[in-house]
């Protein structure tokens, strides 16, 4: 049996659970991060995708995996509705866990889960990768430093064709809660939205969403996402007084479009475009891994690090509570109205008194506080 006090230089012993298309990528950073050392993976499927090097560290079940050896944090990449089981199981074992977007695909399995890890006394973080693309952690620190003077508008873009392994969650809760994180990430918090979805491949989960709504700080913003589109984009822009930022966050570039100074003299084109064409630049960025910088934010927070880079679980269960919302806006055609926590308000709506948003509490907190740093064992 292996324990971390056999692992070199006591780093911590790191698992994977689910080998899938997100998991192998997990699996190949714990192998070479350097930041834990490698304490196997769990796949009843076993390796399809050839990215553990030993074989002899895949196990079929989470049990065989703690029989073996029991790793100090896990990251649980299994499909959305296993979640919740697989996040269990390790944290009643004392495994600290990383679960992959979205926490759960209901805010109440998500909030069973987080009162589970709360309860259990370990770490827990979510998988908003994101969060860890270096075009949107400068752009973040660009738009905070004031570069944009105020901010009008965030819009983010999510576009491609459907991968067909995904069969329990539609688009809202699968790749638009990336979203829902963002723009409040961005802009603050998510104050109203208004959602209008699309089932063109005969599922029974949406594929295609639009959400217009307006964030704390009073800018609007806007989330198109869809698995309908013949090519990939990935895009987030943040548009303010002095210009924009645009973010790709496929190739991690960043370039903001700065509002021209110099003033045209054809009045009529100056009032249709309100503002004028200015300098373009793209910024050098140093392209770090997101998997990577978010594997050592969760190190850090288990290490006790103070505001370490990791998504915590209330943020989480935020993101849950607002993907329910948009799918309740698309359902019912109303606007939903959100508390500053984030959670959706039980009587909300647009005045019509039928309560678009319905979520009993809305508040994410847990009723249990979160463990030391390290945690117990
Ligand atoms: N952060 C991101 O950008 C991102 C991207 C893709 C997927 N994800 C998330 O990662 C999770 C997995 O998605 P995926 O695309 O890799 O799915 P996938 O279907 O490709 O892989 C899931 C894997 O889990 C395995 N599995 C099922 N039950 C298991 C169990 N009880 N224990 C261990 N393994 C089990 C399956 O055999 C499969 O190999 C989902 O929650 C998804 O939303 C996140």
């Amino acid at each position: 049996m292996s324990t971390t006090a056999d692992s070199p230089a006591g780093l911590l012993r790191g698992a994977v659970v689910g080998l899938g298309m997100m998991g192998r990528h997990h699996a190949r950073v714990l192998q070479t991060s350097g930041v834990v050392t490698f304490a196997g993976a769990v796949d009843p499927e076993g390796d399809r995708h050839g990215a553990v090097r030993d074989p002899d560290a895949v196990f079929p079940t989470i049990r065989t995996l703690l029989e073996h050896g029991r790793p100090d944090l896990a990251i649980v990449a299994v499909p959305t509705e296993d979640h919740l089981a697989a996040a269990v199981e390790l944290a009643e074992a004392g495994v600290h866990v990383l679960i992959e977007k979205p926490l759960a695909e209901s805010p109440e399995r998500a909030r069973a889960l987080v009162d589970a890890i709360r309860t259990a006394g370990v770490h827990g973080a979510v998988g908003l990768v994101e969060r860890c693309n270096p075009a949107l952690i400068e752009l973040r620190r660009r738009v905070q430093a004031g570069q944009l003077g105020q901010v009008f508008h965030v819009a983010t873009e999510r576009l491609g064709p459907f991968p067909a392994r995904i069969r329990d969650v539609g688009v809202v809760k699968d790749l638009a809660t990336h979203d829902l994180d963002l723009v409040g990430w961005l802009g603050g918090g998510v104050t109203t939205l208004s959602a209008q979805t699309q089932h063109r491949m005969n599922r029974p989960h949406e594929d295609l969403v639009n959400v217009v709504g307006r964030l704390e700080g009073g800018a609007t913003f806007t989330t198109m996402v869809d698995w309908l589109s013949p090519t990939k984009v990935r895009q987030t822009r943040v548009l303010g007084e002095r210009g924009m930022l645009v973010a790709d966050t496929l190739t991690a570039d960043l370039t903001f479009y700065a509002n021209g100074e110099v003033t045209s003299d054809w009045d009529s084109m100056r009032s249709l475009r309100g503002v004028s064409e200015g300098d373009v630049t793209r910024y050098a960025l140093s392209r770090r891994e997101p998997l990577l910088a978010e594997l050592e934010g969760f190190v850090a927070l288990i290490g006790g690090e103070a505001d370490p880079q990791a998504v915590t679980l209330e943020e989480g269960l935020a993101v849950v509570d607002l993907a329910e919302a948009v799918l309740r806006s698309a359902q019912s055609q109303e606007t939903v109205h959100v508390l500053p926590s984030r959670g959706t308000r039980p009587d909300a709506g647009t005045g019509h008194g039928s309560g678009a948003a319905g979520n009993a509490g809305g508040n994410p907190a847990p009723s249990v506080p979160a463990p030391a740093a390290g945690g117990p064992r």
